[in-house]
């Protein structure tokens, strides 16, 4: 599916007959909106450095990418980040590539900070998976992964790193097939196996070849590679054996069916496969090509009644992500939301649908890293950060007109706690205020009872570097020095009231309510909760949304 081209706003030309909600359907159709997930070191940031070159926001690589001395990349923005080389910030990158318009939504690298990964994808239409070459399914693609099978977002698969030894084409399919019954259906094969990157073999029906895109390296693979095309003859004489041998791998894909149907990746049981350098800029065109032919447009997104918000109807957006303390000079809090309907006009006053109050949008940026643009219009499949909305927090709806309130974003079940307090008690009152926004951006989840009392909230975290987050936050945004001792509780299900009391008398539980209203009890460990179960089947324990499970 081509994007279409865009439509004049203008009151003079033919496309004013046209109505808002033609427009914004037309708007709808030319954005692509994906998430790259990859475990650590995959070549997220590379790949992310790639598309902003090829979209020509960027003249050079390193521009963004943070190592080997180059320039800080641009989703870091807490010291912990750039000392760890990790990224915790989501934010948004948004770039026109022929008529179309990518927003690639960042998703934090570190496997502490998968809650937060389940929030970005649920802003965005399809995942790119990014595999080394060399590694195969690593244990962070495949936990990202289940979330997309899980929310039915069409996947993209980038084997990464071609330009380095790694594993056989053929046998990394395999991989994908056999560990998670995801049909791989490569649009490409690369001619030349892993370290002898030359160019990539198109497949055409049937898997025969089509075209052969050969690439030529520039110089630390700052630049875009420049490709040449060749047909399937010229390209057998001209790589001889490397190419052949691309050739009869692709037939016999074909000959296992292992061949695009567009269907069959939009129900999320194939993914299109591209074989590619991030660093050395092949198959970067490939990818984006592939994103604006294949990847789904912004669809409707149903109601919590049902009933689905289709992309031409009046505004409405989801918040999927709370962020303060992104910029030091400014100390403020950004609320990222994904567009699901209408057209946004910066300063319209919109309804949050949690509290029925009117709010502002005076202040709406996109953000990528420390670069903030000032957003005066988007549509759906856009992020646009909201400055300074307190009140907002992930799952939240914003609209305007008829009322609409998307479903909450379920939380994961978190697996380490501990608990906090101010190590002065002269900063008992920044504490609690620092308590409540950590928890309202859903930095961690806040769990309290009697016992305990509000001095010491217990935090509830899936990665233990959320802590980490908060005791830098409560030290760099609110000045207060805080103590944190971790619980020996493993694992948490949700309870009710009736069950409270008797679960509170057992030795390795103990019982809190979420600041959400959930009761939840905790355990030492499986196997006091196993006994549990078995000699008190009358209470009540259940799962917590497990998201990845
Ligand atoms: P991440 O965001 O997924 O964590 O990965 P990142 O892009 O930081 O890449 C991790 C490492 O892999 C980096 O090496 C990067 O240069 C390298 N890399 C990424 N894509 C490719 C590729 O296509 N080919 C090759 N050969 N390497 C690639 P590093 O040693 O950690 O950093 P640097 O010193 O190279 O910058």
């Amino acid at each position: 599916m081509p994007c279409p081209a865009k439509r004049s706003r203008s009151v003079n030309s033919p496309a004013a007959s046209t109505t808002t909600s033609g427009r914004v359907a037309q708007e709808a159709e030319r954005r692509r909106t994906f998430a790259v997930i990859s475990h650590p070191d995959a070549g997220k940031s590379t790949l992310t450095e790639a598309l902003a070159l090829h979209a020509k926001m960027i003249s050079e690589a390193g521009a963004i990418h943070g190592k080997s001395g180059r320039k800080s990349t641009v989703s870091d923005w807490m010291e912990m980040e750039k000392a760890r080389g990790i990224s915790v910030s989501s934010t948004a990158l948004q770039f026109e590539y022929g008529e179309c318009v990518i927003n690639l939504v960042d998703t934090p690298g570190h496997s502490d900070f998968s809650e937060d990964t389940y929030r970005v994808l649920t802003a965005v239409d399809a995942a790119v998976m990014l595999i080394d070459a060399a590694k195969g399914l690593e244990p962070q693609t495949l936990k990202l992964f289940q979330v997309c099978r899980h929310r039915g977002i069409p996947v993209i698969t980038v084997i990464n790193k071609w330009d380095r030894p790694g594993r056989a084409p053929l046998e990394l399919l395999d991989e994908i097939n056999e560990r998670i019954g995801l049909t791989p259906t490569p649009l490409f094969l690369p001619v030349g196996i892993a370290g002898d990157f030359r160019g990539l073999l198109r497949r055409g029906p049937d898997g025969v070849a089509t075209e052969y895109i050969h690439f030529t390296r520039t110089a630390g693979g700052a630049t875009i590679a420049p490709e040449e095309s060749f047909t399937p003859e010229q390209a057998a004489a001209r790589e001889g054996e490397p190419w052949e041998t691309a050739a009869e791998e692709s037939e016999l894909l074909s000959a296992t069916g292992q061949d695009h149907d567009q269907e069959l990746f939009l129900a999320g049981q194939t993914s299109p496969v591209i074989y590619a350098s991030a660093m050395l800029n092949f198959g970067v065109r490939q990818l984006l090509d592939t994103l604006v032919a294949l990847a789904p447009s912004p669809g409707p997104r149903t109601d919590i009644t049902g009933t689905p918000r289709e992309p031409s109807d009046p505004f409405s957006a989801v918040v999927f992500k709370v962020q303060a303390g992104m910029d030091a000079a400014h100390r403020d809090r950004l609320a990222f939301m994904r567009i699901v309907s209408g057209e946004f006009e910066r300063g319209m006053v919109v309804t949050h649908a949690q509290t029925g109050r009117p709010f502002a949008t005076k202040y709406a940026l996109t953000v990528f890293g420390r670069e903030r643009a000032t957003v005066d219009t988007a549509y759906p499949g856009d992020v646009v950060g909201l400055v300074n909305a307190t009140a907002l927090a992930p799952g939240h709806t914003l609209f305007v007109d008829k009322k609409v309130e998307f479903p909450p974003i379920p939380s994961f079940a978190p697996e380490h706690f501990a608990t906090l307090r101010a190590r002065s008690a002269g900063k008992y009152k920044q504490f609690r205020k620092a308590i409540d926004q950590l928890d309202s951006e859903g930095v961690v989840q806040v769990l309290r009872n009697d016992v305990r009392g509000d001095a010491s909230p217990v935090l509830a975290a899936v990665g233990p570097m959320q802590f980490e987050v908060v005791t830098a936050r409560m030290q760099a945004e609110f000045n207060v020095e805080t103590q944190l001792d971790f619980l020996p509780y493993q694992l948490a299900r949700r309870t009710d009231a009736a069950s409270a009391p008797e679960l509170d008398r057992q030795r390795g539980v103990e019982v809190f309510t979420r600041t959400d209203g959930a009761i939840l009890a905790l355990f030492s460990d499986k196997w006091r909760l196993q006994y549990i179960q078995k000699e008190m089947a009358d209470l009540t324990l259940e799962p917590l949304v497990a998201t990845a499970d």
